[in-house]
């Protein structure tokens, strides 16, 4: 059932510009490519796991015992209201991390963490990604982290059909929207909004592909919907969110159904978001099964630190590849219960959904080992310490960034971004750059035209990182 043919878009014919590079082939030549690829993934295979064993052979070497300072806020969205871990529920604080035991190798005379390492015997079953990337949940963490990851293992993405970043989420996603890969072939990840659909879940398989999403408890993040959709009918005419959780029926009538109005979540996971009607019994069913059947890990930004380190887990990424560089403390409006309590009443099947995947997510951090979590938390809080130090000479308005470190502010709202110390180094420029850069990087790479997307963030003049030996402009 999940066989899937290779998939074709339906503007691939007669398209002149997506000649792949450096051979330019065609379709004859189609089977030695498979073999190609085929040959080269079974040697990545075979030295993943000669890796592996020689990582294992490495930390199973002697004791080495360090401890780690309490934590403190390491994990850090990018956008100004989006929640630190450590703040995000009032009164509820991380877990400490005090005096963890940590095996290294006694021979590393440094702190002895290889941050270029993979986990221990990780083997990766699928090659493909599909990251449903949802509004305000701190998944342009995932983002940038999915960008890096494959920039670095050479991944293909998925990018819309008019070169810009973004799908149109609104509308279930449809391969058409897709600009094709120059060898026709299907992209490794697709990881931006999108909604989910039917044809999500035929271009990216169970079979050989990972689906990951992230979620976020309605409470707060209707908040920051509403703040960051003021223009929004029902949040305009509202004012607050006090207003608006008062009488939402009221409200809600002031136009159109969209979709962050209410079950935001829902929707996006390619559900009705129910603005007027009760979902019956059996579609409830089918939305909360949804969360465990379609996707092999829901991440949740209110334990950003443990998902990260599952993803790490499930990806086999290196400790760099999970890196963030945290921000400064977020000013965030202060909601009274209350208000939240109402906010989950009105955000009825999202709070459900949100729920389930709340004891899924404590079921996968059980089996990972509640120890092994600590001590990894631990490791990735200094690794983001130490970047920090090196790399972080402040926090400043995007505005007054140089141009490729510049995210989208939507109107009225100021987003914050990393400026740089000199002797940064190149995963902290990574993680500082914003998604339209790296995106330019990577369908430079894939041989894709990135001048919409230069044109549009006035990055004309930025030289081309990657793919200069491609043969279309
Ligand atoms: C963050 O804010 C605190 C308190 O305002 C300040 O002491 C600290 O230096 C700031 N850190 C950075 C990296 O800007
Ligand atoms: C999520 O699960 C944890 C652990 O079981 C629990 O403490 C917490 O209250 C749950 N949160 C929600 C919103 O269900």
């Amino acid at each position: 059932m999940e066989a899937v043919p290779l998939i074709r878009t339906s503007s691939v014919g007669g398209s002149k510009r997506s000649l792949l590079s450096k051979s330019g082939f065609g379709q004859t030549e189609s089977k030695t490519v498979l073999w190609k690829t085929f040959i080269v993934r079974s040697l990545f295979l075979l030295l993943t796991i000669l890796c592996s064993v020689s990582v294992g052979w490495f930390f199973a070497g002697g004791k080495f015992i360090v401890e780690f300072p309490q934590t403190s806020p390491f994990i850090v969205s990018r956008t100004k209201d989006l929640p630190s871990p450590v703040q995000l529920e009032d009164g509820k604080k991380a877990p400490e991390l005090v005096q963890e035991q940590v095996i290294l190798n006694e021979n590393d005379k440094s702190d002895g963490i290889d941050y270029d390492a993979t986990p221990e015997h990780c083997v990766r079953q699928k090659d493909r990604l599909y990251f449903l990337k949802t509004h305000k949940t701190a998944s342009s963490v995932i983002e940038n982290i999915l960008y890096r990851y494959g920039l670095r293992t050479d991944k293909t993405f998925a990018f819309p059909s008019n070169g810009a970043l973004i799908f149109n989420y609104r509308k279930p996603f449809a391969k058409k929207m897709m600009l094709p890969l120059p060898d026709r072939s299907r992209p490794d990840i697709l990881q931006q909004h999108t909604r989910y659909s039917k044809e999500v879940a035929d271009l990216f398989p169970k079979s050989d592909s990972y689906r990951i999403t992230i979620l976020r408890d309605p409470g707060t993040l209707f908040p920051s919907l509403f703040k960051y959709f003021p223009r929004n009918p029902p949040f305009k005419q509202a004012k607050t969110v006090e207003n608006f959780v008062s009488s939402p029926e009221k409200y809600s009538r002031a136009g159109g159904a969209d979709f962050v109005t209410r079950n935001s979540m829902t929707f996006q996971m390619g559900f009705d978001n129910f603005l007027k009607t009760l979902p019956s019994d059996d579609e409830m069913a089918e939305i909360i099964s949804a969360v465990d059947n379609e996707f092999d890990l829901v991440l949740l930004s209110e334990y950003l630190p443990q998902s990260l380190i599952l993803l790490r887990h499930l990806l086999c990424m290196t400790w760099s590849d999970i890196a963030t560089m945290s921000k400064n403390i977020s000013q965030r409006k202060h909601f009274e219960e209350d208000t939240k309590e109402k906010i989950r009443r009105w955000q009825n099947v999202d709070t459900r959904v949100y729920e389930a995947a709340n004891m899924t997510f404590w079921r996968k951090v059980k089996e990972f080992g509640e120890e092994k979590m600590t001590a990894e938390m631990a490791i990735l809080e200094k690794m983001n310490t130490e970047n920090a130090e090196k790399c972080v000479k402040g926090y400043r308005p995007v505005k007054e960034l140089a141009v490729e470190f510049r995210d989208y502010e939507p109107p009225g709202l100021t987003i914050e971004g990393i400026e740089l110390k000199e002797g940064y180094t190149d995963v902290c420029y990574n993680i500082a750059l914003s998604p339209f850069s790296l995106a330019i990087d990577i369908l430079d790479k894939q041989c894709q035209s990135s001048s919409f997307l230069r044109k549009y963030m006035h990055m004309e003049d930025r030289p081309k990182r990657f793919g200069t030996d491609c043969q279309n402009d």
